[in-house]
């Protein structure tokens, strides 16, 4: 997940990511996508507010 927000998916229109944020953003929306699928709706309700980019 990380290296594919990094470098985006070539040929389909998914832009890459790395050019614009740092290595440490990048592991947090990694983490963040890995994460949904268990995520209540208050959990990401919070998370927006947190400011640790
Ligand atoms: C942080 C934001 C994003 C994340 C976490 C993300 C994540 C992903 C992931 C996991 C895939 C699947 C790659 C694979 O397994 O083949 C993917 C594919 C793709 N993403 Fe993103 N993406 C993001 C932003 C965007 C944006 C902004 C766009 C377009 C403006 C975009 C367009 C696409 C496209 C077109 C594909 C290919 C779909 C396909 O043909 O399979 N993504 N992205």
């Amino acid at each position: 997940m990380f290296w594919l927000v990094k470098h985006g998916v070539k040929a389909s229109g998914m832009p890459a990511f790395g050019g614009s944020h740092e290595d440490r953003a990048l592991w947090n929306i990694a983490a963040f996508v890995k994460n949904m699928p268990q995520m209540s709706e208050e959990q990401y309700a919070t998370l927006g507010s947190a400011g640790d980019h």
